[in-house]
């Protein structure tokens, strides 16, 4: 069982997020519900932002791993930058008060309306991901008499060994422009007028456990860098993009970030760059659990089933990617352990939120919390089988705020046309 440890733990067999208990808040929010712990979302981002210490840097917040404006604006309020993928991310990063000289736009299919509503909002850099984009930010750029400021998003042909569906560096993916076809590319892209072509990026995938690749993908585009600068193109960031991961599994050893920071910081000292990085899931990720009530147990001839009230809709990471999350009682019982799948009341077979797993023995009624479902929870969940979305809680030591309502019957109907 994956002990809780820090901003989450049980204090005579209850379980506290910080200094508030959780059961306290399913009773007045209800359930499904998301509960956030701003301290640890804050240490994380410290974690990075102190760990690279006097380095030219910006932690750019991945905004798709947990996108509520009130987590947003704590970060912007903490010094973070911003990696958007969308210009509804756009939208989020500004309502939250967030520098938009502090934003860098990801993505291999941004519209020419995202473009020109980031060149309006004065981001700091798009990071592109093909020539024709180059091309289009290029005549967006001339049309309002600016320089967009621009990093092509290199493949560096790294194997960060994590799930498929979120491994991104390797030839076959995507995402980026191929390592050994780039510097053609960035000597084209001289031709653009009204672009300044002043930086490298790249970002090899997610949940990677064992910072290894990303450090050698961190060296080859510094190596890139240099052979860029020698041909007179002036690289004056290096954006490493996201990846660290977190832990999922009692047996996870998350890789520690401040050790990390400071072996990018060793590798980028001197070299007159400003160093970006988009962490997500290591910001967001253990800060949050999902709370939900069990409604049934049931049994069939092969299967023991726990029947709880959160859904693939609400969390869908198990069912998309086979991703274990740990569930833990919000309060201790002793009265054994058994063996069942954790479903709920979707009508798919694929809504579970674990499979064969051995857990505490539960009753109707029990509160049950969902672990490690700050990163990519809430984000991903839909209004399926019309079930409204979940609300969202922040704790702040004993105290705690809804930061985002539940949805309502009218909020699912909402611009609907009967
Ligand atoms: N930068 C870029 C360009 C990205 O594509 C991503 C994530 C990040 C940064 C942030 O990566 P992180 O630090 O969070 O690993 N839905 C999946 C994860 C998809 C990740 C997509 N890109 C999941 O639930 O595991």
């Amino acid at each position: 069982m994956l002990e809780p440890s820090g901003v989450f733990h049980y204090r005579d067999g209850a379980l506290f997020c910080e200094e508030t208990a959780v059961a306290d808040i399913a009773a007045r929010a209800g359930t499904p519900c998301y509960v956030y712990s701003r301290r640890a979302i804050l240490e994380r981002f410290r974690d990075y932002d102190e760990g690279l210490g006097d380095l030219p840097h910006r932690i750019c917040y991945s905004v798709k791993a947990n996108s509520n404006v009130h987590v947003l604006s704590l970060l912007a309020r903490a010094g973070a930058g911003f990696d958007i993928v969308s210009g509804g991310e756009l939208f989020r990063v500004l309502k939250a008060g967030g520098d938009p000289s502090g934003v860098v736009f990801s993505g291999v299919g941004k519209t020419a309306e995202e473009v020109e509503y980031a060149l309006d909002a004065g981001i700091f850099a798009f990071n592109c991901e093909s020539e024709a984009e180059l091309a289009l930010v290029d005549d967006l750029a001339a049309r309002r008499g600016v320089k967009a400021c621009v990093s092509l998003r290199v493949n560096p042909n790294v194997d960060a060994g994590a799930h498929p569906y979120i491994s991104t560096g390797l030839r076959e993916h995507k995402f980026g422009i191929d390592i050994t076809e780039v510097e053609g590319v960035y000597e084209r892209a001289q031709a653009f007028r009204h672009l300044a072509t002043e930086g490298v990026g790249c970002h090899i995938g997610s949940q990677i456990l064992e910072p290894t690749p990303l450090l050698e993908a961190a060296d080859r585009m510094l190596e890139l860098a240099h052979r860029l600068r020698k041909k007179g193109i002036p690289i004056r960031h290096l954006d490493l993009g996201g990846g660290l991961g977190v832990r999922y599994r009692p047996e996870d050893r998350a890789p520690d970030i401040r050790q990390f920071a400071a072996e990018i910081r060793r590798r980028m000292e001197g070299q007159g760059l400003l160093v970006l990085l988009e962490p997500g899931r290591s910001i967001v990720g253990e800060a949050g659990v999902l709370l939900t009530r069990v409604l049934y147990r049931k049994r069939t001839q092969s299967r023991e089933f726990v029947v709880v009230d959160a859904a693939m809709n609400d969390l869908l990471r198990p069912s998309l990617y086979r991703s274990h999350h740990e569930i833990l009682p919000v309060r201790r019982a002793a009265r054994g352990r058994i063996r069942a799948d954790v479903v709920g009341p979707v009508c798919e077979s694929g809504d579970f939120l674990a499979l064969d797993r051995e857990l505490d023995d539960v009753l109707p009624g029990d509160l049950l919390a969902v672990w490690t479902a700050g990163a990519y929870g809430f984000v991903l969940a839909s209004n399926y089988n019309s079930r409204p979305r979940p609300p969202e809680i922040l704790v702040d030591g004993s105290q705690w705020r809804i930061i985002r309502a539940r949805e309502t019957y009218p909020d699912l109907v909402r611009g609907e046309c009967p």
